[in-house]
């Protein structure tokens, strides 16, 4: 695999070797040591907001393709587990739905909503059954803001990671927030996601490319804040500038720094 060296010192830095982008094993070592170590969204606390309810997902569909389901257990605590039985395999939870309890449709092996081992029909003569490998693994999981986040092996806390946004964004209301899914859009992108990320965390091409943003934002004014886990993009609004007029209603206005955050983004 290619041996990658990012001088400290960003002036004296240079662009990555196209290979970064190319390489098939720096790919696969990228998921194991970034992907299956950060956290990431999920879904909406909305998703499972009573006892007994429970949504299946695939975590970063296409890259982990690790599947998992959300649940409320009947205690009123939240889990995530691993959505694959532990008998053959068989994808448990296949549409979100309300249940004491998940079934796997080949044998009939149940679990309860924390994951652990119920029954299994048929059984009954197995020795030394069932063991802790019968339960389905508990997933870290962390709700902020009506948000839920999942991580496969954290490196580090939710709250470690999320603590420099806390700092700076709590005046957001931002658990009273509803998607207006009628502006939502979305973009497939056909690119390696590290040359995403290294267009998404710089602004420099923001006056050759999005001159509509330009001409709201006092470009000369725009930072930078690098922290272990996140970093922040801070820029101004000229005064009057349209383009956040719905947060008016926030104390801030036209005009106030408005910081637009990236979070999970290797750094
Ligand atoms: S695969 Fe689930 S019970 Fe057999």
């Amino acid at each position: 695999m290619i041996k990658l060296q990012i001088h400290p010192d960003i002036r004296k830095a240079a662009t990555l070797p196209a290979a970064f982008y190319r390489d098939a094993a720096v790919f696969e070592a990228v998921k194991e040591k970034i992907w299956s170590t950060c956290w990431h969204y999920a879904a909406d606390a909305s998703v499972i907001a009573a006892p007994g309810q429970y949504f299946p997902l695939t975590l970063l569909e296409g890259v982990l393709d690790e599947p998992l389901v959300l649940t409320q257990n009947i205690d009123g605590r939240t889990y995530c587990l691993s959505n694959v039985c532990t008998h053959r395999g068989k994808i448990i939870a296949e549409a979100p739905g309300e249940h004491r309890q998940l079934s796997c449709g080949y044998h009939g092996r149940c679990f309860r909503l924390d994951g652990s081992f119920k029954s299994m029909p048929a059984f009954e003569e197995v020795k030394d059954f069932p063991t802790d490998n019968d339960n389905l693994r508990q997933i870290a999981l962390s709700e902020w803001m009506g948000l839920l986040f999942v991580s496969l092996q954290p490196e580090v806390s939710f709250s470690k990671m999320v603590r420099p946004i806390q700092e700076r964004l709590s005046w957001l209301p931002l658990d009273t927030l509803e998607l207006a899914s009628q502006h939502s859009q979305d973009y497939e992108v056909e690119a390696n996601w590290a040359l995403y990320c290294d267009n998404y965390l710089e602004g420099f091409h923001i006056p050759f490319v999005h001159p509509a943003l330009n001409k709201a934002i006092e470009f000369g004014e725009y930072e930078y804040e690098l922290f272990p886990y996140c970093n922040l993009q801070k820029l101004s609004l000229k005064p009057m500038s349209p383009i956040f007029l719905p947060l008016r209603v926030l104390p801030t206005t036209a005009g106030a720094s408005m910081p637009i955050i990236s979070g999970c983004s290797p750094t």
